[in-house]
């Protein structure tokens, strides 16, 4: 086989055979085809597109080029969630505990990563104590023992992924639906999920702004999942303003604490329903959806999902104290008001630019190696749709330095207040099974 007539193939609209993608993938994983041609194969895609059939075969070949990790000693069905990503998704801290205490095994591998806040563990390290620094072997104990742990990323996972992702930024082929879908799917299926729950995120905190684009990213991710034997379900959510208040670590820890009691943002609690039903009823835990919903419900009603999270919290290191006592999380020395500057409706709160101002702050990582602050960030008072007057708090500050201008000034530029009245965007806009 020769790479150049894969690309001659795919660049006339072809479908490639599994061996010929099982050929590509082992081949640049091992550097036996170079940069340039995969870029031109990854370019042929981009306008030809592929199959159902050559998308899943992909998504294979890459999770087959690394490390996969075995959960098969843990009981039950693991079913994993992905984001594709947002501002203040505060939506993992509260979803592992909660389908948690409700039966369904939560075997998380997380990152850090960069972004508007730190990832999953970083926001869990404001506990005083908490670690992921735990053996396979424990990892897989606690999940079995208490249906959940998280454990840091380690091992050489989907390494072709890794070094396609990379040369796709530099060649103008990220933007891709197949190459995308197989990416992040890759990912999840070598982190060992049996079933898959995706939130697909749309708006201007969103990877993908477009709803047409979001809902055909879900569908092919969806496609991908079903094909290899993981049952996959995505739902397509709001991000066009921040979800829930709190973005920034300790604040987000804080909110998810609330949420976990039933007394969190409205907006989150449902996105966590609703996804979380979708989770228990993949496991197998429930028979239907409603079922699962009130499964959950009861769990947050009655402590159980609160009372998880401090199993969990106290299993791994954590301080789970914490819960009772919230002046325990980390806190910044300074909160400043940003003020609604006129009468009216907020009509617009664009997430990224909030997501960015979090980042000034500290709260996120802007490179592989910036420290993060855990304490700082920002908490919303108000939301799309929401009446105000001049002068009222709409985003509480904390930050840990004095001059927080340039913050200011990009919450200046999130924020829309018009005398007409809007009315919310949907959280929810759709479920593709
Ligand atoms: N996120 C991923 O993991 N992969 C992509 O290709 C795009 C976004
Ligand atoms: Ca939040």
């Amino acid at each position: 086989m020769r790479m150049v007539d894969l690309i001659q193939k795919k660049r006339d609209g072809k479908e490639l055979t599994k061996e010929e993608i099982d050929f590509i993938i082992n081949g640049y994983t091992n550097n036996t085809i170079p940069d340039y041609q995969m870029s031109a194969l990854a370019m042929a895609i981009y306008f030809k597109g592929m199959t159902n059939i050559e998308r899943a075969h992909l998504t294979m070949a890459m999770v087959n080029s690394g490390d996969k990790i075995d959960l098969s000693l843990i009981d039950g069905i693991k079913v994993d969630k992905h984001s594709t990503g947002g501002v203040g998704d505060t939506t993992t801290l509260v979803l592992a505990p909660l389908v948690a205490s409700v039966g369904v095994p939560v075997a998380k591998m997380s990152g850090r990563g960069l972004g508007h806040t730190g990832g999953t563990i970083d926001k869990l390290e404001a506990v005083n104590g908490f670690h992921v620094e735990i053996s396979n072997k424990d990892f897989i104990d606690l999940v079995n023992k208490n249906k959940i742990a998280v454990i840091g990323q380690s091992g050489n996972l989907t390494p072709a992924d890794k070094k396609l992702y990379s040369l796709r930024d530099v060649t103008a082929t990220v933007n891709s639906i197949p190459l995308i879908a197989s990416s992040i799917m890759s990912k999840k299926i070598a982190a060992g999920a049996d079933a898959i729950v995706l939130d697909v995120k749309t708006g201007a905190g969103a990877f993908m702004k477009d709803l047409d684009d979001a809902k055909e990213l879900a569908q092919a991710m969806v496609e991908i999942g079903n094909n290899v034997g993981r049952k996959t379900m995505a739902i397509i959510s709001d991000m066009s303003q921040p979800l829930g208040y709190a973005i920034g670590n300790a604040l987000e820890v804080k909110e998810a604490i609330a949420t976990l009691r039933g007394e969190g943002p409205l907006d989150l609690q449902e996105l966590c329903l609703t996804l979380g039903s979708n989770m228990v009823l993949l496991a197998e835990k429930a028979k239907t959806l409603e079922e699962a919903r009130n499964l959950l419900e009861e769990a947050i009603q009655s402590g159980k999902a609160i009372d998880k999270f401090k199993t969990f919290l106290a299993a791994q290191g954590g301080d789970p104290s914490v819960v009772e006592d919230l002046q325990k999380l980390p806190s910044a020395s300074f909160q400043y008001k940003f003020e609604a500057s006129q009468d009216g409706w907020i009509t617009n709160i664009v997430a990224d630019e909030v997501g960015k101002a979090a980042m000034l702050l500290g709260a996120g990582r802007a490179t592989k190696d910036s420290t993060i602050d855990l304490a700082v960030g920002l908490v919303l008072h108000k939301k799309i749709g929401d009446l105000v007057k001049k002068g009222e708090s709409l985003v509480t500050i904390h930050s840990n330095a004095e001059d927080i201008h340039t913050v200011v000034e990009l919450l200046e530029k999130s924020f829309t207040i018009s005398h007409e009245k809007v009315t919310p965007p949907p959280l929810i806009y759709d479920a593709i099974y």
